[in-house]
């Protein structure tokens, strides 16, 4: 054989060595588990053969504890590049085989290598968790290497979408980099995330909690909302990313990606023209409502476990990308509290930041009133999303279903932060409040020295109804552009979307905003 011959087979051994990872026996341990390992993850979530491998010849140079006697190709993570429908993206996976997945220089390294890549190229970056965290015997090295990262995810945000899938344990420092990314992926049962685990825990606070109860993919989705969203399985999970990034553009120069639509844009529903309760205080599901009007009703939820009260996700309207907002009176009458405001300013910035139109479906009762409220700073939380929308410069697009009362009026999208096209049903009522809570503030003194109160009282809630309970008050302002047949909305926000496709709107040059927080 010929010395090049030689050191070609030289190069496969090595090649398929740096394939087994941390070997055969926590290869079998990690599908024992029920997880995949880092290079069958990210077969899975790449187009077929599209995934080119880079520095699979890094290893650690830690000499800490014997541990420079023990060393893999790769150092423990799965870095490189391949396409998803086509469109360029950044990968990095963890590789619980080798060290437990845990972070080294060197593995920092390798995921800062593919990060700046990613920036210069203006394409998305999806990582995949599942590590042990810093490897202690790097000491300092290891956590320098999580601050790299970190700085990296900061100046990335806003500019290419970076994505998260939490896929086995992520605890301590590793948390930081998916909390500054814009979507974490959760899978049930397998995954978790904190920063101190069960045992330290248990030490400080006394309590006594499982690994599951206190950062389960569950926990996170509903109590937390670290997560935006959990999923049974792994394939599930990549199979979201890839749903996902169908929405999103490759970074926040780039439309998203227009896709054919065959759903005709003069569907008229006429399910929605008989939908809202007679009743101000029956609930109707908001979820009919956008399955009605967006694409084939084809809806992709965030948050979807997490302040159901309001809804936001990602819908197609003519083909176009979206981001939906809407209050759910199905949920707590659709009130906006502090968990609500957050979600939703978060997405708003989001779409904002990717070049994608908010269209905001409005059915809001005003703010949470209590102590638990006001001492959780409501004010601030609830001025995140008033923020949010003002700032944003997107096509905004607003109906108003039903109610839109007090402050919550202003927040949802208003005209006055700078909405574009703000439409509403007959049955919207634009007012500082409802009916009853009204009269019991302006006709309170009436009321009380009249002969029949009750009569007097309902009374003037019929007033109040004529004059405000209907959306023509609101329209004599030029606040609403158009009052609107409920089964038309389609249309009508397809016609918006179209007009408002050359839309610039720039902000005040800073150096950047003093978002409440
Ligand atoms: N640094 C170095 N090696 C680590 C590591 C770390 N942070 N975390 C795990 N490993 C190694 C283990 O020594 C073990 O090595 P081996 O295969 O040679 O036996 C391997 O990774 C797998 O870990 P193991 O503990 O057997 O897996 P598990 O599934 O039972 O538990 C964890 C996983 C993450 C819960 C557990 O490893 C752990 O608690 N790690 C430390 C977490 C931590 O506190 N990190 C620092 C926070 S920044």
């Amino acid at each position: 054989m010929s010395n090049q011959l030689e050191k070609v087979k030289e190069l496969i051994a090595l090649r398929e060595q740096a394939r087994l990872g941390g070997g055969e026996r926590r290869i079998e341990s990690q599908h024992k588990k029920g997880k995949y390992t880092a290079r069958e993850r990210i077969s899975m979530l790449l187009d077929e053969g599209s995934f080119e491998e880079i520095d699979m010849f890094v290893r650690h140079r830690s000499v800490n504890f014997g541990i420079d006697k023990e060393s893999y190709l790769g150092d423990g993570v799965v870095t490189g590049t391949g396409t998803i429908a086509g469109r360029l993206v950044y990968v990095f996976a963890q590789d619980f085989t080798v060290f437990g997945g845990s972070l080294s220089e060197t593995f920092a390294m390798k995921i800062c290598k593919i990060m700046d890549q990613a920036m210069k190229m203006g394409a998305p970056v999806i990582g995949i968790n599942d590590s042990g965290g810093a490897r202690i015997q790097e000491g300092v090295n290891a956590l320098a290497g999580y601050a790299e990262i970190f700085q990296r995810n900061i100046l990335a945000s806003g500019v290419i979408p970076q994505i998260s899938g939490i896929f086995g344990p992520c605890a301590g420092g590793s948390v930081y980099s998916p909390a500054l990314t814009d979507f974490n992926i959760m899978t049930r049962g397998t995954s978790y995330m904190f920063l101190t685990g069960p045992k330290v825990v248990k030490t400080v606070t006394g309590e006594d909690v499982t690994q599951e109860q206190l950062g389960g993919a569950s926990v996170h989705a509903t109590k937390s909302g670290v997560a935006h969203f959990a999923v049974d399985t792994e394939e599930d999970g990549l199979k979201l990313i890839r749903h996902l990034m169908s929405f999103l553009p490759q970074n926040n120069m780039e439309e998203p990606p227009l896709v054919d639509c065959e759903d005709p844009i003069d569907r008229l529903e006429d399910s929605l023209n008989d939908i809202i309760p007679d009743e101000p205080n029956r609930a109707y599901d908001m979820y009919e409502v956008i399955g009605a009007i967006i694409d084939n009703g084809e809806f992709l939820e965030v948050h979807k476990d997490y302040a159901q009260n309001i809804i936001v996700g990602f819908a197609r309207f003519n083909g176009q990308s979206v981001g939906i907002i809407a209050n759910q009176p199905n949920k707590m009458a659709g009130v906006l509290d502090i968990n609500a405001s957050r979600k939703a300013a978060r997405f708003v910035r989001f779409c904002d930041a990717f070049n994608i139109p908010l269209v905001t479906l409005v059915d809001v009762p005003g703010f949470l009133p209590g102590t638990g409220q006001e001492y959780g700073g409501v004010i601030l939380h609830g001025a995140k999303l008033l923020y949010a929308y003002g700032e944003a410069t997107v096509p905004k697009v607003t109906v108003t279903l039903r109610k839109s009362y007090g402050g919550a009026y202003c927040v949802m999208s208003s005209k006055h932060l700078r909405g574009d096209v703000n439409y509403a049903w007959p049955t919207a009522e634009i007012a500082v409040m409802g009916p009853s809570g009204a009269v019991e503030v302006i006709f309170a003194k009436e009321v009380a020295a009249s002969e029949n109160p009750a009569a007097t009282a309902a009374e003037k809630e019929a007033e109040y109804k004529k004059v405000f309970a209907n959306p023509y008050n609101a329209a004599r302002y030029g606040y609403i552009d158009d009052v609107i047949e409920p089964r038309n909305t389609r249309f009508r926000i397809i016609r918006a979307l179209q007009q408002l496709q050359t839309k610039k709107l720039t902000n005040p040059a800073k150096k950047h905003d003093n978002l409440p927080l």
